[in-house]
């Protein structure tokens, strides 16, 4: 147990973390051309946003969340997604009365308590965006437009667009009549989470996950079938303009989404060669959710986007995320004198910007070396008695094997150089 991570979890190491910070970097850089500014919000909340925001009846508050009492008697929740907490944030801190819309990004670690599986886990990380003010469809486009070319950017050609919409309150109320009245004669066969479901929240029958229910499903009424004619108007600008801009999609009928808060249009982008767990990024329009959480009436729309879900599809692609540069320079050093002058040139040379690395273990030289070649040092130099008091070294590619004498002092620009590609 000590030595063994909790189930669902896993460390990031340093020989996978260079492709974390790739498509961080990628993920910051898109947001911040559409205008999204980050947001960092605690890891855990009260209990109560969970239960109010993503509701009562999903899989996620019934059965997935890790809920425990604190000290002072407080229930509280890791975050099991960000929305809710963004939601918290914007009622919290006045964000009603900044410039609208309001536009906030995230890169959070999320917490399920989940059947394990490849893509699957109960820690995992999600970017996400949430844009709260504008209730227009082309805030719904702007939104999707945003992954199509995160995912282009990324070199992601195989993900599909799916498309639905949920209607509002209004039509979902008469849909649910007519979901209830196609269950009715089935109602036996359900499993007991949609027994207590039926009454409660019929909607979410459709995304249980057990089988005997899944098969109870096929013929199902499709909400998107019974939308109001508000809603259908905006569903058909949002197709519209993405077409327009040459965004492909299909409709998917089927998506209800497994969060209480959705309204009107939701969408998953879905790969189908990443195993079961094929959806990288959900999301959703979410109209009622800031003042069913207290605050004003005011429209939203956001996604998550799971990024171990990311990597896994970069890497069934064949897609190469850039490696990390190697250090510039090793430094080895033999004796006392010249361990003291290599520490000040490290410093010199790091203060640079130089990439460097100096023994710190009083190896023999040999494994200095051998060391260097490991780190992959592009140069080496070693520095003895006789090196500290002429000045003179042998600066070693370490690539070619090229040794070539020079002055101590030209070491720093000729490194510089070097990344240029002239030595
Ligand atoms: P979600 O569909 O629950 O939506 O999660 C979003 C993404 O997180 C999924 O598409 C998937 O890539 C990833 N994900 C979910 N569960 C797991 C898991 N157990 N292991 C690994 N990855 C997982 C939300 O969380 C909403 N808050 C999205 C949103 C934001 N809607 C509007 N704004």
């Amino acid at each position: 147990m000590l030595t063994k991570a909790p189930k669902g979890t896993r460390d990031i190491l340093p020989d996978e973390i260079y492709k974390w910070y790739f498509v961080e970097e990628k993920f910051r850089q898109i947001c911040h051309q559409f205008g999204y500014h980050e947001i960092r919000i605690p890891v855990f909340e009260h209990t109560e946003l969970f239960q109010r925001g993503v509701g009562e009846t999903t899989d996620i508050v019934q059965k997935e969340m890790y809920t425990f009492d604190d000290k002072g008697g407080r229930s509280i929740t890791l975050r099991p997604e960000g929305t809710a907490g963004v939601v918290r944030s914007y009622i919290e801190n006045g964000m009603a009365s900044w410039p609208q819309p309001v536009k906030l990004f995230y890169d959070i670690a999320v917490y399920r308590y989940e059947n394990v599986q490849k893509g699957r886990y109960r820690e995992f990380h999600q970017f996400g965006v949430e844009l709260f003010g504008a209730a227009d469809p082309s805030a719904d486009v702007e939104v999707i437009s945003m992954l199509h070319l995160f995912f282009n950017r990324l070199g992601i050609k195989s993900l599909a667009l799916n498309l639905n919409s949920i209607g509002c309150p209004t039509c979902r109320a008469a849909y649910n009549e007519r979901l209830k009245a196609y269950l009715r004669p089935k109602l036996e066969r359900l499993c007991s989470t949609c027994k207590d479901r039926y009454e409660r929240n019929p909607m979410r029958i459709i995304d249980c996950k057990e089988e005997s229910c899944r098969s109870e499903l096929v013929d199902a009424p499709a909400l998107l079938d019974y939308i109001c004619e508000d809603c259908s108007r905006h569903f058909e600008k949002v197709k519209e303009k993405l077409s327009a801009m040459g965004i492909v999609y299909s409709i998917d009928k089927g998506i209800v989404r497994g969060l209480d808060y959705y309204t009107r249009t939701v969408f998953e982008f879905v790969s189908d060669t990443i195993g079961s767990q094929g959806t990288v990024c959900g999301g959703g329009r979410y109209d009622g959710l800031i003042e069913a959480c207290g605050g004003k009436p005011t429209p939203g729309i956001g996604f998550g986007l799971g990024i171990e879900r990311l990597l896994l599809q970069m890497d069934s692609q064949g897609i190469v995320i850039p490696q990390p540069d190697p250090p510039d320079v090793f430094i080895g050093v033999i004796g006392d004198r010249a361990e003291q002058f290599s520490e000040s040139l490290a410093l010199k040379l790091r203060t640079a910007g130089i990439t460097c690395h100096k023994d710190i273990m009083g190896r023999s030289v040999k494994a200095q070396m051998k060391y260097a070649n490991k780190l992959n040092a592009r140069f080496a130099v070693i520095l003895g008695d006789s090196e500290v008091e002429s000045g003179k070294v042998e600066l070693k590619n370490m690539v070619t094997g090229e040794g070539r004498d020079i002055h101590i002092d030209t070491l720093m620009d000729r490194l510089l150089k070097s990344r240029q590609g002239a030595v």
